[in-house]
């Protein structure tokens, strides 16, 4: 059976750079607290009303297909995911499909939120590895900034967001030992409302009222300690299951790509797997948390910085609402 191998990588961000600075228009925070208890200091947010997260996607993909030499007639599928989809339903992938000019093929869209990315990459895995489709188009895009909570108590979770979209064009390889050696996904649904977005909803009734947008129910409500303390445990336990799932060990491991919720974070995840800094790849710095795109912009920039080279050992962790979180082992 073949194994899965990323043929090529895209990603995209709006042009508009947010700075710490700028949000203290809205907020009462400084660019001192963003970055000291996370690491943030800009993130890009698009011109309102005027690019989805499909345009986003549409970029990363068109990025990823210059890469790898391909036209997107040539794809097989689609896998979307994100947890800020252009419109309630139907989901993401089917805009970026018409967007992409092309029709026909499957477009599915994926609810795992920071996790997404590597959801969907163990689903085109399968995919690939039984020879369904042999040229898989994976995305995670998002856009915040349109969602964002304006009164003074929003600023504990808008700070830490931003929009880009990151994309992965994905096939199979005969090249024994190479491509996606196994994925790992996980959650706990007890955890739900540790991070969530209550409404607008169709568990409810009516889905939205007055009420609910007085209370501030459609924004993205957190309890951060909650969730840190948890994403400090799963990452690295999900890292060691890669690990051992292919007897591997840490040593091994050329390279770590955490999902970029804070810096403070994958600070702690890297000390507690012993990897030194240069063997984990951040850039929150500068995107703050895209959620689901996260993972395909960070490996995009390390293959364009020359840190992730063909053979090396990349590993994979995600942690997020849900909960959910998951690793790949992926040698490149
Ligand atoms: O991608 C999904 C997964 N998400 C995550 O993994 C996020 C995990 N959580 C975190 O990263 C952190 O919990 C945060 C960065 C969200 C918050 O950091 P914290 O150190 O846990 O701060 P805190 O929520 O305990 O708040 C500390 C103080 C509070 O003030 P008091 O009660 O000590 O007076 C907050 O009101 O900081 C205040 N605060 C702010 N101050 C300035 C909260 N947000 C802000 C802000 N600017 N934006």
């Amino acid at each position: 059976m073949p194994r899965t191998e990323f043929i090529s990588v895209g990603f995209h961000v709006p042009e508009r750079v947010m700075t710490n600075d700028d949000l203290t228009q809205w907020w009462e925070t400084s660019d001192e607290w963003i970055r000291e208890r996370t690491g943030i200091e800009q993130r890009h947010w698009v011109e309102p009303g005027q690019e989805a997260g499909s345009d986003l996607a549409l970029e990363a993909t068109r990025k990823a297909l210059a890469a790898a030499d391909m036209d997107a007639s040539e794809l097989d599928c689609i896998i979307y995911a994100t947890l800020s989809p252009d419109y309630f339903f139907p989901g993401g992938g089917v805009f970026l499909q018409r967007k992409l000019g092309i029709k026909g093929i499957p477009a599915l869209d994926i609810r795992n939120q920071c996790t997404g990315f590597i959801y969907g990459l163990s689903i085109a895995d399968a995919w690939i590895r039984t020879g369904q489709y042999r040229r898989v188009l994976l995305v995670g895009s998002e856009v915040h900034s349109t969602g964002m909570d304006f009164r003074p108590e929003g600023r504990d979770v808008s700070v830490l967001f931003g929009d880009g979209a990151g994309a992965a064009i994905l096939g199979p390889t005969e090249d024994d030992g190479r491509g996606v050696l196994s994925t790992h996904l996980f959650a706990d649904g007890r955890y739900a409302e540790k991070l969530w977005c209550e409404s607008d909803a169709s568990a409810r009734f009516p889905r939205i009222s007055h009420e609910d947008l007085d209370a501030g129910r459609h924004y993205a409500l957190m309890e951060g300690r909650e969730v840190f303390k948890h994403a400090v445990v799963r990452m690295p336990q999900s890292v060691r299951t890669a690990l051992e799932a292919n007897e591997l060990s840490l040593e091994d491991v050329d390279l770590l790509i955490a999902h970029q919720a804070n810096l403070r974070i994958n600070e702690m995840v890297g000390r507690q797997l012993g990897l030194s800094e240069e063997r984990v790849y951040n850039n929150i710095q500068r995107y703050g948390n895209t959620t689901a795109a996260t993972i395909p912009i960070a490996v995009t920039e390390a293959v364009e910085k020359g840190l992730l080279n063909r053979g090396d050992l990349l590993l994979l962790t995600a942690f997020g609402s849900g909960f959910t979180w998951a690793s790949a082992a992926v040698r490149w």
